[in-house]
C-alpha cells in the first residue's frame, strides 16, 4: 500500500499519535484498546475462557434433507457412542422451542420437520468435542434418523413463483412511475442477480454455559446481542430473565451473523448446562457453522426506468425478490432498508419499490453489513449505469445529474427529507483527489490499444442511513465507576467485535472527565450491569452507547464540580476538567484527589447513563417516516484490469473519501473504511455460495468459498476522511462508520461491468454481468456482449432491453410479475 492521506493505520503512526496526544482522548487516532493484546494473542475470546473441571461438549446432528418429515428418530447408537453423556432432542426442550428474534419460527432443535439441509435436529453432549463431534456424525445413517423427503423449494425464483413469503410483500410507491415512464424520452428494462455471503467472521459461533444456584445461568456467548441471548435462553428454559445472565468480552468478529444467530448456540448450550448441571461449551466447526447459520440476503431483481436524454431519471419500478430461507428471522427488517436503499444518492420523484421475503428451504438468512442496504442500492448503480451505456455517456455524469439536491429534490421516497447532504462536495473533492477524468480518458487509449486486457473505472456515491430502522431498538444504557484511585470502569451495552466501540466509548468517558484514556477501562458487556439493550448493530453502537457512557459520566462530573467549587472556589459550571486536573477558582487539584476527597464527603461516584436516539419514526404500514437520524455519505472510484480470456481480474487502485462526521477515532475510522470496501468486494466479485439440487451448501469452507486476502488489496489505496461534523448533535458530532464503507465496494463491480463493456465498444448493450463477478460471470457477459453484437437474443443473467418512445411496447408491461404490475 502505498501513499495513505489522513491517519496511518500501522501501529508506529498509531503509537506515535498516541504519544504526541497523551493527554487528549478524543478525536484522536489512538491505537484500538485491545491492539496489544490482538497482536500478542492475549486478547481472550470466549474458547480461550479456562474450562472449569467437568465441562462437557456439544456437537449437532444435522438434518440431511432441505425439507422433509422426520420419519423415525433412534438415538441409542449415538448414545452408546464412546464418550457420550446425554442426546438431547426437541422434547427435552423445557420452555418454548423458538429462538426466532421476531416471529416464533425458529426451532431450536426440529421438531417433526426439518426445512433446511444443515438444520439442528439433535445435541450430543460427550466428554470431548472430537467424541461430540465423532457421535454426531452418526446422523448420516438412516439407522438414526429416517426421513420422508417433501418438496423443496431452493431458488428465490422458485419461491416467487409460489409467492411463497416468510413475511407479506413490502410495496413502496410515490408519485406515478408506470405513467412517467411510458412518457419519457427513453426506457429500459432489466434483470440482475447479486449473490449472497457468509459473514465468515474468524472467531466462529461458540456458547459456554455455566448452571448457577437455584436455576441460574451464565452463558458466555460470542454475540452482537447478550440481551437478546439472556431472553431466548430464559424462554426455552421456561424461567424469568433475570436467572439468566449473559456475557460477552469481546467477538473474533460478528458482520452482522451474530446479531441474532448466536441463540441456537447459546440456548443448546444453556440447555445441556441446565439438564446435566454441569458447564457445556458448543463450538461448532467452520462447515457447521456454514451449514448452520444463515447469510446475506442474495437477491433476483426486476427493473424498469424511464429517462431524458441526460440519463435523469423520470420514473422507476423494481422489485428485489429477496432469499430469506426457511424461517422470518431478521428479513422484515432487511427488505425495509432494502427498500430505504434503493434510492442511494439518487432523487427518485415517481417511484414503486416491491420487496419479497422469498421463503426457500435453505439456512434463514439474516443481517450482514449494510442489512440489506447495499441489496437496495446496487441495483441502482447498476440501472444508471445502464441508463449511461443506452445514452453513451459516462456514467458518472449520469449518475450525478441524479444527485440529490439540496431544498428542491431532496426527498426520499419514504418521506425523510436529506437534510445533510454533502453528495455533490464530496464527490467533486473524490474527483480531483482521483484525478478521475485524465485517468478515463487514458483508460480508453490503452482499451483501444490492448486487445485482451482491458481497464475499466467507476465512481459510486454511497448514502447510508444511520438508525435502526425499529424506532424502538435506538435506545441504549451505560454504567459509569470511578473507583477512590481516580480510574474508571465503564460498563455499557454494546459489543466490542473488533470495530473499536469500546475504545471510542473510552474515548468519549475520559473526554468528558479529562482523563487519559489510560484511566478508562471497559468491562465486559454483561447483561446483569446493563439491561435490556439493543444489538450492538445498524453501525449505532459508538452512537448510542456513547452517548448513554457520556451521560453517566457527565453525571459525575457535574457531582464532582461541585464538590471542587465548594473546595477550590468559583462557580461549579465553570470547573474544567482537563489533563487529570480539576480546575476552579484559579486553583487546581488533582483529579484522583477530588475523588477521593469526594468519597470521604459521601458523594456518589457511580452513575447510570441512557440514550434514546431523538426524531426516529416508522410506519411500517406505509413504509414512511424518519427512519434515520441521519446519513453518512462517501465516494469511490476504482480501477480494475480484466484479462478477458480467464476472466480473472485486479484492482489496480481505488480512492475512498468517506464522511465519518467528527471522527472520534480516525485510525479506527480508517480501519472500519479499508476493512468495509474490502469485505463488500469480496462480496461482489470472489465470494459465491453455491447450493446443489438436494439444497446442500458446497461452498462451506474457505477451500470452495473465497474472501478477499491481503494480497487482493489494491498496491494503490487511498483512504481519507471527508472534512465534516454532523448535523446533529451525535456524540462529538461524529457519524457511524460500521457499515456504509461496505457499499463503497459497488465502485469495484462496476469498473468491472466497465472494463467488460470495453470488450465490445460496438456492443447494442450494456454489459450482463452478474455478482459476483467471479472468472466465470465475466466471460459470460464478454459473451453475451459479443452475441447481442451478432444480433442474438441475450438469455444471460442481467437481460436488459430497451425501447424508445415510440415503440409499441407498453410500459405499464414492461416488467413481468404480478407485484410489480398491480399498481
Ligand atoms: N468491524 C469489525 N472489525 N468486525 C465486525 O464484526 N461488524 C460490522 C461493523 N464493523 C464488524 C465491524 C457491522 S455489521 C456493524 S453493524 C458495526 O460494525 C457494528 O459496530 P458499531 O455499531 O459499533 O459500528
Ligand atoms: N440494522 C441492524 N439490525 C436491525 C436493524 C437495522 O437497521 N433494524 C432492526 N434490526
Ligand atoms: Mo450489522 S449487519 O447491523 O450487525
Amino acid at each position: 500500500m502505498t501513499a495513505r492521506i489522513h491517519a496511518s493505520t500501522s501501529s508506529a503512526g498509531a503509537r506515535a499519535s498516541a504519544a504526541t496526544h497523551a493527554d487528549v482522548a478524543i478525536g484522536v487516532p489512538l491505537p484500538h484498546e485491545s491492539a496489544e493484546l490482538h497482536v500478542s494473542g492475549e486478547a481472550a475470546y470466549t474458547d480461550d475462557l479456562p474450562e472449569l473441571a467437568g465441562t462437557l461438549h456439544v456437537a449437532l446432528g444435522l438434518s440431511r434433507y432441505a425439507h422433509a418429515r422426520i420419519a423415525s428418530l433412534d438415538l441409542s447408537a449415538v448414545r452408546a457412542a464412546p464418550g457420550v453423556v446425554e442426546v438431547l432432542t426437541a422434547a427435552d426442550i423445557p420452555g418454548e422451542n423458538n429462538c426466532g428474534p421476531v416471529l416464533h419460527d425458529d426451532p431450536i432443535l426440529a421438531e417433526d420437520t426439518v426445512f433446511y439441509l444443515g438444520q439442528p435436529v439433535f445435541a450430543v453432549i460427550a466428554t470431548s468435542r472430537e467424541l461430540a463431534r465423532r457421535a454426531a456424525a452418526l446422523a448420516k445413517s438412516d439407522d438414526v434418523v429416517r426421513y420422508e423427503p417433501l418438496e423443496a423449494v431452493l431458488t428465490v425464483a422458485a419461491a416467487r413463483e409460489r409467492r411463497q413469503y416468510v413475511l407479506p410483500p413490502l410495496h413502496l410507491t410515490r408519485g406515478e412511475p408506470a405513467a412517467k415512464i411510458a412518457a419519457a424520452a427513453h426506457r429500459l428494462q432489466g434483470e440482475f442477480e447479486v449473490g449472497g455471503q457468509e459473514q465468515f467472521y474468524l472467531e466462529g459461533q461458540i456458547a459456554y454455559a455455566i448452571p448457577k444456584e437455584n436455576a441460574g445461568m451464565l452463558v458466555y456467548s460470542s454475540t452482537q446481542h447478550p440481551s437478546e441471548m439472556q431472553q431466548v435462553v430464559a424462554h426455552m428454559l421456561g424461567r424469568p430473565a433475570h436467572n439468566v445472565v449473559c456475557e460477552c468480552r469481546r467477538m473474533g468478529g460478528g458482520f452482522g451473523g451474530k446479531e441474532s444467530q448466536s441463540a441456537v448456540f447459546a440456548c443448546i448450550a444453556a440447555l445441556a448446562a441446565d439438564r446435566l448441571r454441569r458447564p457445556v461449551k458448543l463450538r461448532p466447526d467452520r462447515d457447521d457453522d456454514f451449514m448452520i447459520t444463515g447469510k446475506r440476503h442474495d437477491a433476483v431483481y426486476r427493473y424498469e426506468v424511464g429517462f431524458d436524454d441526460d440519463g435523469r431519471i423520470l420514473g422507476t419500478r423494481v422489485e428485489i425478490a429477496l432469499r430469506a430461507g426457511y424461517s422470518a428471522d431478521l428479513s422484515g427488517a432487511v427488505a425495509t432498508r432494502a427498500v430505504c436503499h434503493f434510492d442511494n444518492a439518487y432523487y427518485l420523484a415517481d417511484v414503486d419499490i416491491v420487496a419479497l421475503c422469498c421463503k426457500t428451504n435453505t439456512q434463514s438468512n439474516t443481517a450482514f453489513r449494510g442489512f440489506g442496504g447495499p441489496q437496495g442500492a446496487l441495483v441502482m448503480e447498476v440501472m444508471l449505469d445502464a441508463v449511461a451505456r443506452e445514452l453513451g455517456r459516462d456514467p458518472l455524469d449520469v449518475r450525478m445529474a441524479n444527485y440529490y439536491g439540496i431544498g428542491e429534490r431532496d426527498l426520499t421516497p419514504y418521506g425523510q427529507r436529506v437534510g445533510d447532504n454533502v453528495l455533490a462536495p464530496l464527490t467533486a473533492q473524490l474527483l480531483e483527489s482521483s484525478d478521475y477524468r485524465q485517468r478515463r480518458a487514458a483508460l480508453g487509449e490503452f482499451n483501444r490499444r490492448s486487445p485482451v486486457l482491458k481497464r475499466g473505472i467507476a465512481m459510486t456515491p454511497v448514502k447510508f442511513g444511520i438508525s435502526f430502522n425499529v424506532p424502538f431498538l435506538n435506545q441504549a444504557g451505560a454504567l459509569v465507576h470511578v473507583y477512590r484511585d481516580g480510574s474508571v470502569l465503564v460498563n455499557h451495552g454494546g459489543t466490542e467485535m473488533g470495530q473499536g466501540v469500546n475504545t471510542k466509548v473510552a474515548q468519549v468517558v475520559a473526554g468528558e472527565l479529562g482523563l487519559p484514556l489510560t484511566q478508562v477501562r471497559v468491562s465486559a458487556t454483561d447483561t446483569s450491569k446493563v439491561a435490556n439493550t439493543s444489538a450492538t448493530a445498524a453501525s449505532t453502537g459508538s452512537d448510542l452507547n456513547g452517548k448513554a457512557a457520556e451521560a453517566a459520566a457527565r453525571t459525575i462530573r457535574e457531582r464532582l464540580a461541585e464538590l471542587a467549587a465548594k473546595i477550590l472556589g468559583g462557580d461549579p459550571a465553570e470547573v474544567r476538567f482537563e489533563n487529570a486536573t480539576v480546575e476552579a477558582g484559579g486553583a487546581s487539584m488533582p483529579f484522583a484527589q477530588l475523588v477521593n476527597e469526594a468519597y470521604l464527603s459521601r458523594v456518589q461516584l457511580w452513575s447510570d447513563g441512557f440514550y434514546a436516539t431523538p426524531k426516529v419514526h416508522w410506519d411500517s404500514k406505509t413504509l414512511t417516516g424518519h427512519p434515520f437520524y441521519y446519513f453518512a455519505y462517501g465516494a469511490a472510484v476504482s480501477e480494475v484490469v480484466v484479462d478477458t480470456l480467464t476472466g480473472e481480474w485486479k484492482l489496480l487502485r481505488a480512492d475512498l473519501l468517506h464522511d465519518v462526521g467528527r471522527s472520534i477515532n480516525p485510525a479506527i475510522d480508517i480501519g472500519q473504511i479499508e476493512g468495509g470496501f474490502v469485505q463488500g468486494m469480496g462480496w461482489l466479485t470472489t465470494e459465491e455460495l453455491w447450493w446443489n439440487h438436494e439444497g446442500r451448501l458446497m461452498t462451506h469452507a474457505p477451500s470452495t468459498y473465497k474472501i478477499p486476502a491481503v494480497s487482493d488489496v489494491p498496491a494503490d489505496f487511498h483512504t481519507a476522511l471527508y472534512r465534516n461534523e454532523n448535523a446533529e448533535p451525535t456524540v462529538f458530532r461524529s457519524k457511524a462508520v460500521g457499515e456504509p464503507p461496505l457499499l463503497l465496494a459497488f465502485s469495484v463491480f462496476l469498473a468491472l461491468r466497465d472494463a467488460v463493456s470495453a470488450c465490445v465498444p460496438d456492443a447494442q448493450a450494456a454489459p450482463l454481468l452478474r455478482a459476483p463477478a467471479t472468472p466465470e460471470a465475466i466471460l459470460d457477459a464478454i459473451a453475451a456482449l459479443e452475441a447481442s453484437r451478432a444480433g442474438d437474443a441475450v438469455t444471460a443473467n442481467g437481460t436488459a432491453t430497451t425501447a424508445t418512445a415510440d415503440s409499441s411496447n407498453d410500459a405499464s408491461e414492461a416488467v413481468p410479475g404480478d407485484v410489480l404490475g398491480a399498481d
